[in-house]
């Protein structure tokens, strides 16, 4: 269990005796709430960024309520184990809610800007597709998945290739030990402000001409240098 991962921080009450010596646990370190520097977007207006920006606090509040929690409750481990179980089954909600947001704020920040020239990135998309804008076409397709989650696409260092999923959520879907090279939030709360549900796909065109590409070359350059 993740626990074991943790900070053991033995507190002996004297009085009490060696038996019921008190254990606290320090489940993780905190986790600290990221600013980030988005202008002006076409098509996703600033409110809806900074509503969107609240819910992603959210995520960071509740990643370390979790953990709080937990090493709370770990002081009886027999008492709360049901406790610490549902909690422990929540925190994959709240963490990747908080580090999806982290990954797509970041994609949105600095303007949009398009791919360098000798993109490694696009390179690697043409080698499996006809073009790249064939390959976007089907990337859109996956954003239209029924459900409230995102649309992400991984490089798994173990295969040398690009994966699209769908993650369900934030957490239900995600494909263990790979990098995230984007991900696009779809969430009705990622446009409510500026489409009808059954305009969504004005927003994932909103995104995408938005996006930094340059963020996302870094992402695959990165995820290709840690092999
Ligand atoms: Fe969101």
């Amino acid at each position: 269990m993740l626990f074991l991962n943790g900070l053991a921080e033995r507190t002996r009450e004297e009085d009490r005796g060696p038996e019921k010596t008190a254990q606290r646990i320090k489940f993780m370190e905190k986790f600290i709430e990221k600013k980030f520097n988005i202008g002006e977007l076409k098509g996703i207006s600033s409110k809806n960024i900074e509503e969107h920006l609240k819910l992603y606090a959210g995520y960071v509040k509740n990643s370390n309520l979790i953990s709080e929690k937990i090493s709370e409750y770990m002081s009886d481990y027999e008492k709360n184990a049901y406790v610490i179980g549902e909690l422990q089954r929540r925190f994959g909600f709240e963490f990747n809610g908080m580090r999806n947001h982290e990954y797509f704020f970041g994609s949105l920040e600095g303007g949009a800007k398009s791919l360098p020239v000798n993109s490694q990135f696009k390179m690697a998309i043409e080698k499996i597709t006809p073009s790249f804008e064939a390959w976007l076409t089907g990337f859109k397709t996956l954003t239209m998945t029924r459900g409230v989650g995102w649309a992400a696409l991984y490089f798994d260092k173990q295969t040398n290739q690009l994966i699209p999923a769908w993650i369900d959520e934030h957490h239900m879907g995600q494909l263990n030990g790979l990098n995230w090279i984007i991900g696009i939030d779809m969430w009705e709360h990622a446009f409510v402000y500026d489409y009808p549900t059954s305009e969504k796909k004005k927003y994932v065109e909103a995104f995408f001409a938005n996006l930094n590409w340059e963020v996302i070359e870094k992402n695959y350059l990165e995820a290709c240098s840690t092999r």
